[in-house]
């Protein structure tokens, strides 16, 4: 092989790395937060107030007695950096 050749197929292979990269971002996977009435109230308030003062609440329903997470569920600080509102 010439080494134009070669150099085209690593770029090849970074540009395929790099999207498959891209697809695995979390943002791209994590579920985001339901737009039914249950959540309602909450797409409201990121409107309003902004998302530090909607997550405060998520922890309501979303705890062990409620809504329980997932096994090894990330931190869970700030709900809204990670699972976001449906596109609007
Ligand atoms: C009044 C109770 C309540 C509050 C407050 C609440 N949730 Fe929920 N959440 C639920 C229930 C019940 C479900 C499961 C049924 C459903 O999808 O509505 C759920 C499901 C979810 C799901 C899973 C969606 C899926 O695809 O499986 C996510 C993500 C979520 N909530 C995020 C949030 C975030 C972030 C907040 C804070 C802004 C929040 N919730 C506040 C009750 C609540
Ligand atoms: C660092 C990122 C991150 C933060 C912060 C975070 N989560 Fe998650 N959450 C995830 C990931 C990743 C999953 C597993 C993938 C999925 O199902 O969305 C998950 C799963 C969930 C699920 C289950 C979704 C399902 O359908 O099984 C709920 C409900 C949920 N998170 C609620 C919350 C709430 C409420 C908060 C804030 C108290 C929060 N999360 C904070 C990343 C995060």
């Amino acid at each position: 092989m010439k080494k134009a050749q070669i150099r085209d197929m690593a770029l090849l292979a970074g540009a395929v790395a790099l999207v498959v990269f891209l697809l695995n971002a979390p943002e791209e996977t994590t579920h985001r937060i339901p737009a039914d009435d249950t959540h309602a109230p909450y797409y409201e308030m990121i409107r309003k107030d902004g998302k530090k003062a909607a997550e405060k609440h998520c922890e309501e329903c979303h705890n062990a007695q409620g809504v329980p997470f997932p096994a090894g569920h990330p931190a869970k600080a700030r709900c809204l950096l990670c699972h976001k509102i449906v596109d609007q």
